[in-house]
């Protein structure tokens, strides 16, 4: 082949559009390249390629131990303080390397937030766990503290159950209440990305329900990457899901596509339940 021609439905480039504003034109938010990860001689990531679009839910499931929390972290450099942690390949965010040399990883986690697993608010008290992140990086002076708790801590419907009591400590209040704050606290650094570690894995259905209706209600303004063992949940919240197996994207589809229609027979093995 000698030359490449346009397709006819292409959108004309201007020549006064950075390549960034462009990566946000085509709607991709984070880009993985050919990821490769482990720890000394262990590999437990290879040939990763997918990107995640802006302003949707991506889900990522698979069996345990499948690679999913370990390739979440490569997301926002959380394996890099792991002993013996190596990786190949890259990670875009709008366009531009996280692992570039002098990649700021302080600028990194406040544009690219997480939630994990187990709620872990800081042993502070509910007022001080929503302004840690604020005061960290600077996000607001001292006079708008009182709004920005009551704001977020509304924002995940907190407000009520807590509104007398944000100077007690958090580890007073439910689990569910405690992931609910940890959102909270993520989100008041205004990430772009927000990524969520099987959040409610540890939850009560009413508790779960909220914080699925909360993902639905961060998009399109936020992107997000859940993990979640839990099917319904893949199906009922997510625009995209991915498929790990054994530290490898087996396939990335539309939800209902990859549920209803899946192209891969280790996919369909796992989402037909006839694999653990
Ligand atoms: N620090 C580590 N050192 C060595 N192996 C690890 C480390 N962290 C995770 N692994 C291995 O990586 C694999 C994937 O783990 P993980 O990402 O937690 O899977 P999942 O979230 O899908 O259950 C597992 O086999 C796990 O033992
Ligand atoms: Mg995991």
């Amino acid at each position: 082949m000698t030359s490449v021609r346009a397709p006819a439905t292409a959108a004309p480039r201007r020549a006064d559009v950075p390549a960034i504003v462009e990566a946000g034109i085509r709607g991709v938010s984070m880009q993985v390249q050919d990821l490769a990860l482990g720890f000394g001689s262990a590999t437990v990531l290879s040939g990763l390629d997918l990107e995640v679009r802006r302003g949707e839910i991506t889900a990522l499931i698979g069996p345990t131990g499948s690679g999913k929390t370990t390739f979440l972290r490569s997301l926002n450099r959380m394996n890099d303080k792991v002993a013996k942690h190596w990786h190949r390949g890259d990670v875009l965010l709008n366009g531009a390397s996280i692992y570039a040399p002098g990649a700021q990883l302080m600028a990194l986690r406040r544009r690219v937030g997480m939630v994990f697993q187990r709620p872990n608010p800081f042993p502070m008290s509910i007022a001080a766990n929503i302004l840690a992140g604020v005061k960290a990086h600077r996000i607001a002076g001292k006079e708008h503290y009182r709004d920005i708790v009551e704001a977020r801590l509304r924002e995940v419907g907190l407000w009520d159950a807590v509104s007398n009591r944000l100077n007690s400590s958090p580890f007073s209040l439910s689990g569910g209440q405690q992931q609910l704050l940890c959102l909270a606290r993520a989100l008041a650094i205004g990430p772009e990305v927000l990524l969520l570690d099987e959040p409610t894995s540890s939850l009560d259905p009413v508790t779960t329900e909220n914080i699925e209706a909360m993902a639905r209600s961060l998009v399109p303004a936020l992107t997000v990457v859940i993990v979640t063992h839990n099917l319904g949940q893949a199906r009922r919240i997510s625009d995209r899901t991915v498929f790990f197996y054994q530290g490898k994207m087996v396939e990335c589809a539309e939800t209902a596509q990859l549920f209803e229609d899946p192209r891969e027979p280790e996919t369909a093995r796992y989402v037909t339940g006839r694999m653990g």
